[in-house]
């Protein structure tokens, strides 16, 4: 079968080669699946430079952790799931339930292989089935991207709800997908970006709050201005260090800030004078477990979400995929199609 991997001691998108690989075979209580889409985050773009936890992979590994396909043959003993089924695998393994725990539970695309190939074999306990309404490039969006931006919403602290002023930074993946839930979910959201053009397509969406972060670096200010004073509910933190400042600063009473990414790099203020002022909460998000997936697809498909994709790439374009992604022009999710 065709797969990509990245190749051990990669330090740039030149150690992503295409590869022939033995196709893999379900054992007991496994699942064959063929894949037919997978999707990038942005910790996809740092494995292969060498930037994700403990530096350049140290084995050939294959990237990505959020695809979709069809399970074309189970082992003995599976319960969960038919062939003909449509199904993403989970992001973590042997993570079902409940707060995070020391506990065996790798990740996919890093350090375990992930899903950029024809075939992946999943355990039955590793998998969801995907929401009836998604197609399977949609639906390769969710288990990084949209299961972090329904545990920040829905699981960490008190759930968003209506009335509710979401703010979302930028317009990548986890922040579009957030915008989604959260509008479901009966919020108000605002969203900062630094392209005006992206801020129009965020209104469509349904944005009620738009803020050009290049144009107000202290964004905080328009924040407040956009919601009389009242503040944020729910920040959806995927800056980390250099927009921290502005969002605590950004907070409603007793609101709460969901720490989930860094780019905006390293550095910043993070003087946490403004969490205290204002009686708030900050919670660690790390993708989330099997039950937050599948409470989040009755969501997706109660409300008939279809997750925003920007572009689509064929099996053979990966390379220009990571390039594109890394470019930042995108707006939602960046895909790629299988087979
Ligand atoms: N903790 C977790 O479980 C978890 C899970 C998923 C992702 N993450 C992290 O969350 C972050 C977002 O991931 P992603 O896959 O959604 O990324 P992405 O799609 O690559 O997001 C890129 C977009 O982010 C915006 N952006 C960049 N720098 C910014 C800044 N300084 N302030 C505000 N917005 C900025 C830009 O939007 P505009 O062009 O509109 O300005 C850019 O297009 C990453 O750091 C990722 O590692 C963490």
């Amino acid at each position: 079968m065709k797969a990509f991997v990245i190749k051990a001691g990669s330090t740039s998108f030149e150690g992503l080669v295409q590869v022939e690989k033995t196709k893999p075979v379900a054992g007991p209580g496994e699942i064959l699946v063929e894949m037919r889409a997978a999707s990038l985050n942005f910790r996809d773009l740092l494995i292969p430079l060498g930037r994700y936890f403990g530096g350049p992979v140290p084995t050939d590994l294959i990237p990505l952790s959020d695809g979709a396909g069809e399970v074309v043959a189970i082992g003995a003993g599976v319960t969960r799931f038919k062939v003909g089924d449509s199904v993403c695998g989970t992001f973590f393994r042997n993570y079902l339930d409940g707060p995070p725990a020391a506990a065996d539970r790798p990740a996919l695309g890093s350090p375990i292989d992930g899903v950029l190939a024809e075939y992946v074999v999943f355990n039955q306990q590793d998998a969801v089935l995907i929401p009836s309404n998604l197609t399977f490039i949609e639906a390769a969006t969710l288990p990084c991207a949209a299961v972090t931006a329904w545990h920040a919403l829905m699981v960490a602290g008190r759930p968003v709800r209506p009335g509710d002023n979401v703010l979302v930074l930028g317009t990548g993946g986890v922040s579009l997908q957030a915008l989604q839930l959260a509008k479901a979910a009966g919020a108000r959201v605002l969203v900062t970006s630094s392209d005006d053009k992206k801020l129009e397509r965020a209104r469509a969406l349904g944005a009620s709050g738009l803020i050009n972060y290049k144009t107000h670096p202290e964004w905080h200010t328009e924040v407040m201005r956009l919601t009389n004073g009242h503040g944020a509910d729910c920040v959806i933190e995927v800056g980390g260090a250099g927009t921290l400042k502005s969002s605590m600063l950004s907070l409603a009473y007793a609101g709460k800030i969901a720490m989930i990414g860094v780019l905006s790099g390293f550095q910043g203020d993070t003087n946490p004078h403004a969490v205290m002022l204002k009686g708030g909460n900050m919670h660690g998000i790390f993708v989330g477990n099997r039950a937050m997936f599948e409470t989040m697809n009755t969501a997706i498909e109660v409300n008939d979400i279809h997750p925003i994709i920007d572009k689509i790439f064929t099996f053979s374009q990966t390379a220009e995929a990571f390039a594109y992604m890394q470019g930042q022009s995108h707006f939602g999710k960046v895909v790629l199609s299988i087979g």
